[in-house]
């Protein structure tokens, strides 16, 4: 089996930025959007005006010609349920390593949009990322996307060998699978912002299927950590989750977010739950995520994921594992007290 992927792969993929060329669109004109950070024709179409003038160079006719060329290419407009239905039902989704988890999500971790895993500390978190770097390469119809994972790890807690361990278990190369994930350890909170430009051209250049952000909120908590700083954070993180957003859209990836709980403190404590935690971010990382799942601590090595928020799915629950070679479904005899 290969694993390395080409752009031109019969999956379609972005549209590179160099085609708007021409029309009164100088090769110049691609430089400056490029410089700064626009690399697909899609990027351009789902952009606003606003953003188009804000790229330095660029006229207020120039951007109205730009925009204009792109959604030539990039079709943005109306289509009817039964044609949108049918895209989605080729969308592809990404194997969590556990049967009973894929089938709570519908088949998996959706492409395109963003996931959210929030729970408690050991409750799986970063184990389930480290699975899903390995499950994103493999082909589709084993589960996987055909493309790299890039990886931002804001808590310094990735580690090769345990990708090695669940590449075995999938019959992957071990050196062939670490190669295909791009890893980067964010320093603070500008830099975990700056690493999703630099992803972006990544992407343009060979084909990704997964971007793990593992943890989203671990760097504005500490940067931004005054109760004046509440509002200049919570502009930074909506930010950084409309790129995260584009990314999905512009280059049809999986994104997948981790997130910490806090206790709640607003008196919702209830004879239920007498304990109840929410993950951070507040609003703005609730409504740009797209998925939402809890995860809790269960007997041993099992996991309960619950689905917190979806468009699509119940809010129903299932049980998982963690084992060395990564996420699995629970081995029957634990079943047993
Ligand atoms: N090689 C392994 N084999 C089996 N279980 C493992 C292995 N490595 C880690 N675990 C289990 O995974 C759990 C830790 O999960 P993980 O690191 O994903 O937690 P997390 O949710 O990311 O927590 P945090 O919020 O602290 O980042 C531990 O309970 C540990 O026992
Ligand atoms: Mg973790």
């Amino acid at each position: 089996m290969t694993q390395e992927y080409d752009d031109d792969d019969a999956m379609g993929g972005p549209l590179l930025i160099e085609q708007l060329e021409g029309n009164g669109i100088t090769n110049n004109d691609i430089k400056k959007l490029k410089a700064a950070g626009f690399n697909t024709v899609e990027s351009i179409a789902y952009t606003s005006k606003k953003n188009l003038l804000l790229v330095k160079g660029i006229s207020e006719i120039k951007a109205e010609k730009i925009a204009g060329e792109a959604t030539k290419l990039v079709p943005i407009g109306f289509t009817t349920a039964s044609k949108f239905h049918e895209r989605r039902s080729e969308l592809i989704c990404l194997t969590t390593g556990s049967k009973q988890l894929d089938t709570l999500l519908g088949g998996g971790i959706e492409t395109g949009s963003i996931t959210e895993v929030f729970g408690e500390f050991r409750t799986g978190k970063s184990q389930l990322c480290h699975t899903l770097a390995v499950t994103c390469q493999l082909p589709i119809d084993m589960g996987g996307g055909e493309g790299k994972c890039l990886y931002i790890d804001t808590e310094g807690t990735f580690r090769p060998s345990r990708l090695v361990s669940i590449a075995q278990r999938y019959g992957l190369e071990p050196n062939d699978c670490l190669d295909n994930v791009a890893y980067a350890r964010a320093y603070n909170a500008e830099h975990q912002l700056q690493l999703l430009n630099v992803a972006s051209q990544m992407m343009v250049e060979s084909r990704f299927s997964l971007l793990i952000v593992d943890s989203i909120m671990s760097l504005y908590r500490t940067d931004y950590s005054g109760r004046g700083e509440l509002s200049a954070r919570q502009m930074h993180v909506a930010q950084y989750m409309r790129t995260l957003q584009r990314l999905a859209d512009e280059f049809g990836i999986a994104v997948v977010i981790t997130n910490q709980v806090v206790a709640q403190v607003d008196g919702s404590a209830s004879m239920y739950n007498p304990d109840p935690k929410k993950p951070i971010g507040g609003n703005i990382v609730a409504h740009s995520s797209t998925t939402r799942l809890s995860f809790k601590k269960a007997r041993g090595e099992q996991r309960i994921c619950k689905i917190y928020d979806s468009p699509c799915l119940p809010e129903s629950e299932c049980v998982f594992a963690i084992y060395e070679d990564g996420i699995g479904d629970p081995k029957v005899e634990d079943d047993d007290d």
